[in-house]
């Protein structure tokens, strides 16, 4: 009797551990790689994963790059041994980031680059994103509606350039920029090479670049208060009064924003922003950014772990376009986003259940 039930739980353990498994052949089943801690915007995707797992049975492991490819090759490979069938993964450097996925495909792994496109190669099976291109036309309409008279300062910020996001958030401001720098609304402050591209309507790829290479922030608020700091001392008064400024996201639109603020001879200014970090949210209930573009990351965690569970399932993802990457058209999920300022905060982030009214103070 007692060796019948012992042979019993033995059966039973093997159809739990076998059922336990069936979503992959290892231990993890989702790999999920994210670009740095330092950044609030990627913890926040963090706490929305596991958020969005709690209840799963699928099994994921999520590492953090650190700002670097190599570390961020180690961690593909760190979860290639754990046996994932699928990769989800925002590269730190969209086209250094080649190689790991690479590497991953080799392994006979689905990989989808999530947020930031993994460029120049065609290890790229899915891609799930912001309208990013909306992003940047955003920020560039709020200037425009917002800014008074004509000859306003516009004063320009990007991303990274190994971020492709940085290429589509500056082509979008540009798009509804430019005829507004064209027509004299606007005056560039301090790149000399948009100055010489000002009549263009569309940029090429290099033409971003050389923009770029002139106003980068690297995402870093660091780099972009610097930037801000000899963008000023290089400007004369007429570069002053009530000025315009672009910048790409809220953790550089914050050091920017406080930069300008304490400048004598700056009298206003708007700035843009992007990510409704809790910190820019504070920043614009105190009047000191002007907006911000939220990107409700829980959809696009949704989207990421819906595309997985179709691929485990062995069903093919949905998708609503496509996205050239420099070597193949990366099947594509986007998703919409919405402009926040201090008009609509308490509405899009309190109400919806995106933060809490007790992280912020003056919110009435
Ligand atoms: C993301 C932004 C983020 C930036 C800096 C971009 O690729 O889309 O949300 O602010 O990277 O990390």
């Amino acid at each position: 009797m007692k060796k019948k039930i012992s042979i019993l739980l033995v059966a039973m353990m093997s159809i739990f551990i076998i059922a336990g498994c069936n979503t992959g052949g290892g231990e993890v089943s989702v790999g999920i790689v994210l670009p740095t801690k330092d950044e609030p915007r990627w913890v926040q995707d963090e706490a929305r994963f596991k958020a969005a797992l709690e209840d799963s049975d699928y099994t994921t492991e999520i590492l953090f790059s650190q700002g670097s490819s190599a570390k961020e090759k180690e961690n593909v490979e760190t979860l290639l041994n754990k046996g994932i069938d699928v990769l989800i993964i925002a590269p730190h450097d969209g086209a250094a980031a080649g190689s790991a996925v690479e590497a991953a495909k080799k392994d006979g792994v689905t990989v989808i680059s999530y947020d930031r496109l993994i460029t120049d190669t065609d290890a790229v099976d899915y891609y799930v994103t912001f309208d990013s291109i909306a992003v940047g036309a955003a920020q560039g309409q709020y200037l425009i509606d917002n800014a008074e008279g004509s000859g306003v300062p516009l004063y320009l910020y990007a991303g990274a350039a190994s971020d492709n996001n940085a290429f589509l958030f500056f082509e979008g401001a540009w798009s509804v920029l430019q005829p507004k720098i064209a027509d004299g609304t606007f005056v560039i402050a301090n790149s000399s090479e948009a100055e010489a591209l000002k009549d263009k309507a569309t940029l090429t790829r290099d033409e971003l670049g050389k923009i770029l290479g002139q106003v980068t922030t690297n995402w870093d608020p660091n780099e972009a208060k610097n930037k801000a700091q000899t963008n000023l001392t290089a400007a004369g008064a007429d570069l002053k009064g009530d000025v315009a400024i672009l910048a790409p996201n809220d953790g550089t639109a914050r050091s920017i924003a406080d930069v300008f603020a304490s400048d004598g001879a700056v009298t206003s200014y708007l700035v843009s922003g992007q990510d409704a970090e809790l910190a820019s949210i504070q920043y614009i209930i105190d009047g000191k950014q002007s907006m911000t573009v939220f990107k409700d990351v829980r959809t696009l965690v949704q989207d990421a772990m819906g595309m997985a569970v179709d691929i485990l399932d062995g069903k093919t993802p949905e998708t609503t376009g496509s996205y050239n990457n420099g070597s193949i058209d990366v099947p594509a999920k986007q998703t919409d986003v919405i402009v926040v300022n201090q008009d609509n905060v308490k509405a899009e982030l309190i109400d919806s259940g995106y933060y809490e009214a007790s992280e912020f103070t003056g919110l009435d």
